[in-house]
């Protein structure tokens, strides 16, 4: 193994790990707030919003998120709308994390037992005010985690965006790999970045947990 080729190519690496930030810094704000609001649509009386937000989690579950690039960056033009790479990827990973974000919180609110709700009822509280004072700080505590969950595989999804030409780690580690006729190190130094990333990640948020934890 011949690492020599590190400080010359170090730019590349450190580039493509700050898009592949980037870009999940995007994905899951806009995903989580897509989510959100398909999971209250999911949850609504209403059947058409049901029906509608059903079949968006179930269809974006069930198709590749290669694919659902595909769409939004070669599909869509042909129906007129045109987004350059960066935007075309950040909409492509939002609209799929959306559906898990959304599986995720509508699980979290009914992982909450049915007697709180009535019990909150019973001593006079309206819907919308035992939803915000009771059920919901405790859907918080299964929320949060599997949330955490959904950021780390949008870190890793992250990599999927390369085929259409961002630079993000993925795509710059090709490209180091291309000019330096070699590939085994070259991807073991992503391995490592990748990992780097993902794993500070989950111990930031095992620590929120623990705070969580202690305020129980
Ligand atoms: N790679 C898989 C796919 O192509 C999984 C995507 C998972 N996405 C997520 N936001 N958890 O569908």
């Amino acid at each position: 193994m011949d690492f020599s080729f590190l400080p010359k190519y170090q730019n590349f690496f450190l580039n493509g790990m700050r898009y592949t930030l980037i870009l999940a810094f995007f994905t899951v704000i806009l995903g989580s707030l897509f989510g959100l609001f398909i999971a209250l649509m999911r949850m609504s009386s209403n059947k058409v919003l049901k029906g509608v937000s059903g079949a968006y989690v179930e269809f974006i579950r069930g198709t590749p998120l290669l694919l659902q690039l595909y769409i939004v960056y070669y599909g869509l033009p042909d129906l007129g709308i045109m987004l350059p790479d960066f935007p075309a990827g950040i909409v492509a990973l939002s609209v799929n994390s959306a559906a898990y974000v959304a599986e995720i919180i509508r699980a979290g609110i009914q992982s909450v037992d049915k007697g709180q709700m009535e019990a909150a009822r019973s001593i006079g509280m309206k819907r919308g005010m035992a939803m915000r004072f009771i059920i919901i700080p405790q859907a918080v505590k299964t929320i949060l985690p599997a949330l955490g969950n959904e950021f780390i595989t949008i870190i890793k999804e992250s990599s999927i965006v390369s085929v259409i030409g961002i630079h993000e780690l993925m795509y710059n580690t090709d490209t180091v790999k291309g000019n330096i006729f070699s590939v085994f190190e070259p991807l073991i130094v992503a391995a490592i970045l990748y990992f780097l990333m993902t794993f500070g990640l989950s111990k930031l948020l095992g620590l929120l947990e623990r705070r969580m934890k202690t305020s129980d």
